[in-house]
């Protein structure tokens, strides 16, 4: 059995063995804790906990005008309403000991020690790390916010979280913020830099690369020449950074495929109870070929008052 077969059917054994509902939820299952999936000590499963959906409100907003009239290298900032994130659930640096936080600060440490260690001759950095999904909602941006969050908050580490999830990008609107330039607008006027467009946030180690403009030929930029020619300006403008890329799920385009090929490492969220083995089997068979990839299993059951008994294991 390959290590897809056997990381497919793990977890729909895990799927079958929980109860059919969230409300039916009676105790910790099976599914409730972090398991390794596979043979490969890359492949791994993770849970993080249900929590309410984030409605963020707007705060600071750029005005247009002065987005346009942005000189070059000014790197624009943006306020993160942290109060919000934090009442909404999500990882802040004034969360205290958060279930979520906890589950953030295991997911992420293995991707750090792999960050910035000797790469493999041919190799991709792997401070280059990229978040996707089978299908569209299983928490992709979710995941790519919360990661970058957690990191940010560790002393000597930066993040840059870009938004590649073009065709349905959300991670200025799930933070609340109004839509800017970004990627697309890069990609499509070689006159712009990445220092036009990105924006430093009131988290001092925690900048954002937006989705930018939207064009209908955004999937199809997403896998052309000069977006790998941006992934490695990125890599060599910021080798120390982490670099955490919210992508579009791989069943619904090839692209995100092409950008995979680009990355260190590879974060595939896995919605708990929705997910089917045949979807998880073939978004591993799009990363054939590409290591590091790790399994996060996303949205298991909220069970209160047993959360400190989650147990997480690494593969
Ligand atoms: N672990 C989680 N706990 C609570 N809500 C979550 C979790 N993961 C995702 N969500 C919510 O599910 C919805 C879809 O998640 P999202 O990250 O936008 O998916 P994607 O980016 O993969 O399309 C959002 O409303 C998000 O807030
Ligand atoms: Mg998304």
């Amino acid at each position: 059995m390959s290590i897809i077969e056997k990381a497919a059917s793990r977890i729909d054994r895990q799927r079958s063995a929980a109860p059919a509902s969230p409300v039916a939820a009676g105790g910790l299952n099976d599914s409730a804790a972090l398991h390794p999936v596979a043979d490969s000590p890359s492949v791994t499963v993770a849970d993080t906990v249900i929590h309410e959906t984030v409605h963020a409100v707007p705060v600071a907003p750029v005005p247009v005008n002065e987005q346009t009239a942005a000189p070059k290298f000014t790197t624009r900032k943006v306020e993160l309403d942290l109060a919000r994130m934090r009442e909404t659930g999500m990882v802040t640096a004034a969360s205290g000991r958060t279930p979520l936080l906890e589950d953030f600060r295991i997911i992420k440490r293995p991707l750090l020690q792999r960050a910035f260690a000797a790469r493999a001759p041919g190799g991709n950095p792997g401070n280059l790390i990229m978040i996707t999904s089978s299908l569209p909602g299983e928490g992709k941006t979710y995941t790519a916010i919360n990661l970058a969050m957690s990191i940010a908050m560790e002393l000597d580490h930066t993040v840059l979280l870009v938004d590649a999830d073009v065709a349905r990008p959300s991670i200025l609107r799930t933070l609340g913020l109004p839509p800017q330039r970004g990627l697309m607008d890069i990609l499509v006027d070689d006159k712009l830099d990445m220092g036009d467009v990105m924006l430093r946030t009131n988290v001092d180690t925690l900048s954002i690369l937006p989705a930018g403009t939207s064009t209908p030929r955004a999937t199809e930029l997403l896998a052309s020449s000069t977006m790998s020619n941006l992934v490695e300006e990125i890599a060599n403008r910021y080798p120390d950074r982490i670099v955490i890329f919210d992508s579009p799920p791989l069943l619904l385009t090839s692209e995100s495929r092409v950008l995979a090929s680009h990355m260190g490492q590879i974060v595939l969220v896995v919605e708990a109870q929705t997910t089917t083995q045949h979807a998880v089997k073939e978004a591993l068979s799009q990363l054939e070929g590409i290591d590091n990839v790790n399994l996060i299993y996303n949205k298991t059951r909220d069970i209160p008052g047993i959360e400190e008994t989650y147990d997480y294991h690494y593969g």
